[in-house]
């Protein structure tokens, strides 16, 4: 098939242009530099250097390439995570997601593509009982951040699903590790647990769901050859409470014990709704249905 793909020099877009080759598919890759355009020339993509924000640009590309597939995982995220820089990247971030990925779609839909796949996110479900299906609606009651991010994800998700013109389906990953994430031997969050930079919070009960970018891409096309319309929760198996995900995480790492702290003083009201509140997801729909078989969480395995 050929696929185009905006963010395809990400943590994600990285393993997916890799995989897409591998399955002998033509890839288009979206980047802003010349630089990184050698880097998906490397990796067997025809580069196309243009900004999503740029609607004309995106869709004379679109039109003369007449993809069968549109991927959008567009992110302006921070390369270290911290409380503040994640504040300070949201409003470009929430305007990449909202406007770039509309020029992307509305390009998509004018090129005659037939399929257009939407990143989206696993940790914003509301609260429930056990872990989040795909019926989950995003959480409407949290912390403003979290409030706006989930309000993001949703109304992508709306602007996909409900196209008249293509098959929309929308991939809710866990949170990534490995390769170029915050979660890899020099990334920010293992820094951070090195450094005893991060404490589980009050309980420690939110649960994470994780995932590996080389398994969340291999899912990405697994769902792309032959997933139905809809979502897919695209996470591991191993959803865990912060209480035994980070201090596994410190003893892998060789790290101490990480500090354990009542929310007051840890105060950051963003932080203590994932320590505490954070709903893990079920994969077993991309189990059944794609045949997702993701690796086990990096760090449990030591201390299983
Ligand atoms: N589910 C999750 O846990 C999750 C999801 C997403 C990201 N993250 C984390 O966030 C961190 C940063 O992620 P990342 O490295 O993937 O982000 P990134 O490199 O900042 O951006 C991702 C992609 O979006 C593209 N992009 C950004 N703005 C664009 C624009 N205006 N027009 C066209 N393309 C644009 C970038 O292209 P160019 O820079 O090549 O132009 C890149 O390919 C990582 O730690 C990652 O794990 C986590």
């Amino acid at each position: 098939m050929k696929v185009f793909i905006a963010g395809a020099t990400g943590a994600i877009g990285k393993p997916l242009v890799r995989i897409l080759k591998e399955r002998g598919h033509e890839v288009f890759g979206m980047t802003r530099s010349q630089e990184k355009s050698d880097s998906l020339k490397d990796q067997g993509a025809v580069p196309i250097v243009m900004d999503a924000f740029d609607f004309e640009s995106v869709n004379s590309a679109l039109d003369l390439i007449k993809p069968d597939v549109v991927i959008e995982q567009l992110t302006s995220l921070p390369k270290n995570y911290t409380p503040e820089e994640m504040q300070a990247a949201d409003a470009l971030n929430t305007r990449l997601r909202l406007e770039g990925g509309a020029n992307l779609q509305r390009a998509a839909e004018a090129s005659g593509a037939e399929l257009y796949m939407v990143q989206s996110v696993s940790f914003f479900s509301a609260p429930g009982d056990g872990l989040a299906d795909e019926d989950a609606p995003f959480i409407s009651s949290a912390t403003p951040f979290i409030q706006g991010a989930a309000s993001t994800f949703r109304q992508m998700e709306n602007r996909v699903l409900n196209s008249s013109a293509l098959r929309g389906i929308a991939l809710r990953y866990g949170m990534f590790y490995g390769p170029g994430t915050w979660y890899e031997n020099q990334g920010s969050v293992y820094e951070l647990v090195r450094a005893q930079g991060m404490p589980v919070v009050g309980d420690g009960r939110g649960v994470w769901s994780f995932v590996h970018v080389d398994d969340a891409a291999k899912a990405t096309v697994s769902a792309m050859e032959k997933g139905d319309s809809g979502v897919y929760n695209i996470t591991d198996d191993d959803p865990s409470p912060m209480s035994v995900w980070l201090p596994s995480l410190a003893s892998y790492l060789g790290a101490p014990e990480p500090p354990y702290l009542d929310e007051e003083t840890v105060g950051d009201p963003d932080f203590i709704y994932y320590g505490t509140k954070l709903r893990g997801a079920s994969n077993a729909k991309a189990k059944n249905e794609l045949g997702f078989s993701p690796r086990q969480l990096e760090w449990l395995k030591e201390t299983d």
